[in-house]
């Protein structure tokens, strides 16, 4: 309902003509069986004269809607053009659906999970594509919909006229978390996105108190890192994690006793992810926390 890029105002404009043209039709055609009903309710026991057949009419409500038809099949070509027009360059940014969550790998070689940080004002390409079953990619206010397919990567254009976040979610049933497969995009205008991307690949700015140290270290040596570590990897890439707002995929906030919660028992939180339950005893949680939130 409140577009912010071009394709998205070519769908959100459809959808308010057609909404325009059902609307009149819905008067024209509920007003005169209103009226009908009253003007000829039935009066006493006397049976009302039976009419059959009127060519002008029948003429007349065929070409009425088949002229209304091919008048809304025009706008939605027209509409289908604008909203997915064909891409022109190589992706600048390769959108990764996961169970349950969704990846982001730049063409610098940056990598991130659920926050998708676009250039404000530009328009981008984005490949969508999947790793395990059909999900669909859709964040409404910016693009159109569109199924992310395994071994089938689709081109589209992403973009936000204006900075700001733009949620979007998952839209195709794909598994137990189908829900919690929220993805977020930051549009930031394009000095601070650049700035954003180039810290991307830089190691995290984390303060290495005594905790975040034997975090670090416990997230190297033991099976953390087997899933979460850089380059296409099973698990969201982790290097900025303290910096997103959400974990995962939308589930919860990204707070320090969230985070607590959900390395304490991930499948109590989100039954079936891929994230196991490890037991982790409270000390290690606790550097684990104070390592990973402070990974900005
Ligand atoms: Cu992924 Cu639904």
């Amino acid at each position: 309902m409140s577009p912010h890029s071009a394709e998205a105002r070519a769908i959100a404009d459809l959808f308010d003509q057609t909404l325009i043209v059902c609307g009149v039709l819905f008067v024209v055609v509920a007003a005169p069986l209103a009226w009908a009903l009253v003007r000829f309710r039935a009066r006493g026991t006397q049976e009302p004269p039976q009419l059959h057949g009127s060519t002008r009419l029948e003429i007349a409500w065929t070409i009425g809607p088949l002229l209304v038809v091919a008048w809304l099949f025009a706008l939605s070509v027209r509409a289908v053009g604008a909203s997915d027009p064909p891409t022109d360059h190589e992706p600048d940014v390769v959108v990764v659906a996961h169970q349950w969550w969704w990846e982001a790998r730049y063409p610098s070689g940056a990598i991130t999970a659920n926050e998708i940080h676009v250039p404000a004002g530009k328009r981008l390409v984005a490949e969508i594509r999947s790793e395990d079953v059909i999900h669909d990619f859709w964040v409404p206010q910016l693009a159109r919909k569109v199924d992310a397919t395994p071994g089938h990567p689709v081109r589209i254009w992403l973009s936000a006229d204006a900075p700001g976040t733009y949620d979007g979610a998952c839209a195709e049933f794909c598994g137990a978390q189908h829900a919690w497969m929220r993805i977020t995009v930051v549009a930031q205008p394009e000095q601070e996105y650049e700035a954003w991307l180039r810290h991307q690949l830089e190691p995290a700015s984390v303060t290495l108190g005594v905790e975040a140290t034997r975090g670090a270290r416990f997230f190297r040596e033991h099976t953390c890192a087997e899933c979460h570590h850089d380059g296409p990897a099973p698990g969201p890439n982790l290097r900025h994690m303290g910096a997103r707002t959400t974990l995962a995929a939308g589930l919860l906030d990204n707070t320090p006793e969230n985070l607590s919660r959900w390395l304490a028992d991930p499948q109590a939180l989100k039954p079936n992810s891929h994230m196991p339950s490890l037991q982790l005893r409270a000390a290690d949680v606790d550097d684990l926390v104070a390592y990973l939130e402070g990974s900005r």
